[in-house]
């Protein structure tokens, strides 16, 4: 069975990042690991990074791990879950007593093109019958207006939890972080308009498409390798590897190559986000 997400459920706060750090502090203790797969957004990173809460595969043997964290559509690679990656990611959770946090900030920056007729599209967490395969409170979605509605200085974002005991604990933490009574009030206006949101939503897929459509265009004829397929995010995950400079003293390129390529693209004017700032695997990867 699949619910209606209900008012009580929700907890706003000014953005995404700022509740996404209440969250991790609300379900995690110091020194515990939440799941991260890489490449992943550069936020992820800081959040559960540099507050002393460490990716998996550096985590110390007896680390406990609490939750799952995933961006769905995927921030650098611009692509959705399948509903059936979503269905395993909750079983492995149920299973291995994890939460599974789903942000889903990118949920209507979703697009079809041309190029991409196969592209799965997006399922949020919250829309798959969940009984019998996890307890629905350990499922928490994110979302927020910086990216759907291009809007990150006007700041909201939230929470969505059935747990009811974290609801609580999350609206007194929200109290710090709260939302301006002008963004509030704002975004009331837009979504309640909804001739407005119908008009904005479908003009703002139309236009990450055509977007989508041009770069891809550009990638295919210089020959430049990029995650195919995408269809979500205004970003593609491109491969820049081959721009790399040799090191002086020989092997593969590495870091100091990676970042001499990155300022290099300063100096000339363009400013593309550097994997290292999304835990890329290899180096050479930009967004
Ligand atoms: C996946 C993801 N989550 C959260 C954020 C930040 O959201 P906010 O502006 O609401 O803090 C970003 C911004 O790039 C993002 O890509």
């Amino acid at each position: 069975m699949m619910e209606d997400v209900q008012l009580e459920e929700i907890v706003v706060s000014a953005g995404v990042s700022g509740i996404m750090d209440h969250l991790v502090w609300t379900l995690c203790d110091e020194g515990d690991g939440i799941l991260v797969g890489k490449p992943m957004y550069s936020g992820f990173a800081k959040v559960c990074y540099e507050r002393e809460l460490r990716i998996f595969n550096k985590s110390k043997p007896g680390r406990k791990i609490r939750a799952l964290l995933i961006a769905n559509p995927h921030n650098p690679f611009g692509k959705c879950y399948s509903r059936q990656a979503l269905l395993a990611y909750m079983e492995f959770c149920e299973a291995h007593d994890l939460h599974l946090i789903a942000d889903e900030i990118y949920a209507m920056s979703i697009f079809k093109t041309p190029s991409n007729k196969e592209a799965i599209g997006f399922h949020s967490v919250l829309s798959i019958p969940n009984v019998g395969i996890i307890d629905p409170r350990r499922i928490h979605v994110l979302y927020g207006m910086s990216k759907d509605f291009s809007s990150n200085g006007l700041r909201l974002g939230m929470v969505i939890s059935r747990d009811k005991k974290l609801v609580e604990v999350m609206a007194g933490l929200a109290l710090f972080s709260w939302t301006s009574s002008p963004a509030d009030l704002a975004w009331c206006i837009i979504l309640e308009d909804a001739a407005f949101l119908e008009y904005y939503l479908s003009e703002h897929q139309r236009r990450l498409a055509e977007g989508y459509e041009f770069l891809a265009g550009i990638l295919d004829n210089l020959g430049i390798n990029y995650v195919k397929g995408g269809n979500a995010g205004f970003f593609l995950w491109i491969d820049l590897s081959f721009a790399l400079e040799r090191p002086a003293h020989g092997g593969e390129p590495g870091i100091e190559e990676d970042m001499r390529l990155d300022q290099k693209l300063i100096r000339g004017g363009v400013h593309l986000a550097a994997g290292i700032g999304y835990q890329a695997e290899k180096v050479g990867w930009y967004r």
